[in-house]
């Protein structure tokens, strides 16, 4: 390479990379992956390197930092972050309790801790200072979620006192509290996106953000209940926690010491019920050996200390009156049956409704009108329906009967062998269908088209959107009358629907809402396939073909593209300039123009990723070693197909070769 290519490819790849940086950060909406973003920076790394002059302030690789990190760094624990044994009987609890004191030969002291219902994080302390919070990852290693973690008002950045260790690292459980949650799911819906099951999942989710903005806005917080390191201020568990408060960390109010086992089964009983009164969640009691001493002869198992064990509460349970059953029906037409109970107090809200999961759970469970039902909530939000109190049953009740017809269209309902839903099958138009369908296009994971719930009902109420394609001939002037709308919120719809036709295809794909056609598959169904047409045209055998297509899969599709009207949307998006054909924007070099390439064996990265590259630059990639191909690209434990090149005279490459031939070498 000439220095006055090396140049002319830099400023090149820089423009590719700008863009994509656009689409990822400003647009939400990437066309490459980060496998292929990766290359890219690589490619211009390299070139930088060999031509030192190239390099400029304002080139992408020399903006370090937390713009242009996508993912977390790994970190390896000083400690394996180890999980509890659990139990859910006082009778295995009293069989720890004989295990410690035949280990300890004497009398353990107990700690009794509430255990915590989010997500758990190492927090290392230099100094005083917080250095790094790393997430519990596989156990060995984790994401370094430090930028985050310092957004939680309660983790404090430098400690009070002097008595702490230089360094040492504190666990603890990383929580979001009832009413953050809450508060976060209401946003969430308003704004047309997926709703979190429970605040576990949410404080999980909250953590993991690219943005760290977005994680101080969501309420974290943060018990701290373990303490390790080389010179911890006191040789049993308690007193270290008490330390740790005195330095600024928050430890729970509720540990107590027990001088037995009975003290624990006192703490445990409790719990079990003054838990409802609780701001948090909590999913049991965690019962650890209170002295050092003690816990370093106890030891540990492979997966768990010897020293402590958890006794997990029971899902929270109340009994109450059904008083009548509704059907739901979904997006994808699915019926679900929803318990109207008499009001009861449950795990701290009045509880109203209930799923009854199916037809066949209701009849195995007999569940009839009027009945006493048992209502169960589980670490999930929505309450179920998980038992009778048959005793309670009132004379003459008959068994019930399930509905045969859509209760929001009239059409009979059908169930497929194997299925344990009813579908309303009319999907073209059952008005929840419909509103699903486009809540669901509308999606962030699919078109990202800023509106909410309220405003698909709005636009469907009043004729104005009657499905997907609707979306896309709606005018300012349509909107912008409704109640307490105005010019400013009719142009953002407008403008957002306008800009969603750069989605690419994959995710039109999937917006589209195919039954069990999810984000995956419609990745891969992208990828195989490259374009609406030909998945359009594709028979049974070349969809089972696809990676992740299976019978049940195939046949939703085919039946999708057997529908008349479904076929006409089609043509009226197409009209509207959405994306139907894969990587059309993706073009990273020519460097691979006129070659074919076949892979072989495990890469370091998907088949997909390497077939995608390869086309970005330039190149075409098969299935088949024959004469006509350039290269086989061979990773590890290459098979048949290395026997076929060797045979034909086909040059065989591994992935370091491969990647000369993009240019990326470091
Ligand atoms: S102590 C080696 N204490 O439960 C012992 N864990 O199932 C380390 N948890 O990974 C854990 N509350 O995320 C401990 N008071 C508590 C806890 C607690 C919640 C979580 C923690 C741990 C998991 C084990």
């Amino acid at each position: 390479m000439t220095a006055k290519q090396a140049e002319q490819r830099a400023a090149e790849l820089r423009q590719i990379i700008e863009e994509h940086n656009r689409r990822y950060y400003v647009l939400n909406r990437p066309v490459i992956s980060d496998f292929q973003y990766d290359v890219l920076m690589q490619e211009l790394a390299a070139i930088e390197k060999k031509f030192p002059h190239l390099v400029t302030a304002a080139s992408p690789t020399q903006r370090v930092g937390s713009d242009i990190t996508k993912e977390f760094v790994q970190v390896g624990h000083k400690y394996p972050m180890l999980s509890l044994s659990n139990t859910y009987s006082i009778e295995e609890l009293r069989e720890f309790d004989n295990r410690v004191r035949k280990g300890l030969d004497g009398e353990p002291e107990y700690v009794c801790e509430l255990k915590f219902d989010g997500t758990a994080i190492g927090l290392t302390y230099l100094d005083g200072r917080l250095h790094q919070a790393v997430t519990r990852g596989d156990g060995q290693r984790g994401d370094d979620v430090t930028v985050n973690v310092r957004t939680i008002p309660s983790i404090p950045q430098q400690l009070r006192g002097n008595d702490f260790p230089h360094e040492f690292e504190i666990r603890g459980e990383i929580y979001m509290p009832f009413l953050a949650f809450e508060r976060l799911n209401r946003e969430r819906d308003m704004e047309g996106e997926q709703p979190f099951a429970n605040p576990r999942n949410a404080a999980a989710g909250s953590l993991k953000l690219l943005d760290s903005n977005e994680t101080a806005r969501r309420g974290l917080n943060c018990f701290l209940y373990y303490l390790l390191g080389d010179q911890l201020p006191a040789d049993n568990h308690y007193e270290c926690l008490q330390a740790a408060k005195r330095w600024g960390f928050t430890v729970s109010e509720h540990t107590r010491k027990c001088p037995s086992i009975e003290a624990v089964f006192d703490f445990i009983r409790y719990w079990e019920t003054s838990r409802e009164g609780l701001p948090y969640a909590t999913d049991g009691v965690v019962i650890k050996v209170n002295s050092f001493a003690h816990q370093r002869r106890l030891g540990f198992t492979a997966k768990s200390p010897r020293w402590a064990t958890s006794f997990k509460f029971k899902a929270e349970q109340a009994v109450t009156e059904l008083l009548s059953v509704d059907f739901q029906v979904g997006r994808t037409g699915a019926v679900t049956p929803v318990a109207n109970l008499a009001p009861v107090l449950l795990a701290g809200t009045t509880v109203k409704r209930a799923s009854l999961h199916n037809a066949d759970q209701m009849s195995l469970l007999d569940i009839r009108l009027h009945d006493w039902v048992k209502v169960e909530k589980g670490g999930e939000i929505i309450p179920k329906v998980v038992g009778v109190d048959l005793n309670r049953r009132p004379h003459g009740s008959e068994p019930f009967r399930y509905i045969t017809h859509c209760p929001e269209c009239g059409a009979a309902l059908v169930r497929d062998e194997g299925e344990a839903k009813h579908y309303c099958p009319n999907d073209a138009h059952c008005p929840p269908q419909i509103l699903g369908k486009i809540a669901h296009f509308i999606s962030r994971k699919a078109m990202n088209i800023t509106a909410g719930e309220a405003t698909i009902e709005l636009l469907f109420r009043n004729g104005l959107v009657k499905n997907i394609a609707d979306l896309y001939t709606l005018k300012k002037e349509d909107v912008e009358n409704f109640d307490k709308w105005g010019e400013k919120s009719a142009e953002n719809l407008i403008k957002s629907i306008a800009d969603s036709t750069g989605t690419p295809f994959e995710r039109v794909l999937f917006a589209l809402g195919i039954r069990y056609v999810g984000e995956t598959t419609a990745r891969k169904i992208a990828a195989a396939l490259r374009s609406i047409d030909a998945l359009a045209q594709a028979d049974r055998e070349q969809l089972l073909a696809v990676d992740e297509v299976g019978e049940r899969i195939a046949r939703s599709i085919l039946a999708y593209f057997s529908d008349e009207s479904n076929r006409e949307i089609i043509a009226r998006l197409r009209a509207a300039g959405l994306q139907f054909e894969a990587g059309a924007q993706v073009r990273f070099s020519d460097a691979l123009a006129g070659m074919s390439f076949v892979i072989t064996g495990t890469l370091s990265r998907p088949r997909e990723e390497f077939k995608a590259l390869i086309e970005a630059h330039g190149g075409s990639a098969g299935n088949t070693v024959s004469p006509k191909t350039t290269y086989l690209l061979s990773g590890d434990k290459g098979g048949a197909k290395l026997d076929t090149a060797r045979k034909l005279g086909v040059k065989i490459i591994d992935e370091e070769a491969f990647r000369e031939l993009i240019g990326v070498k470091n």
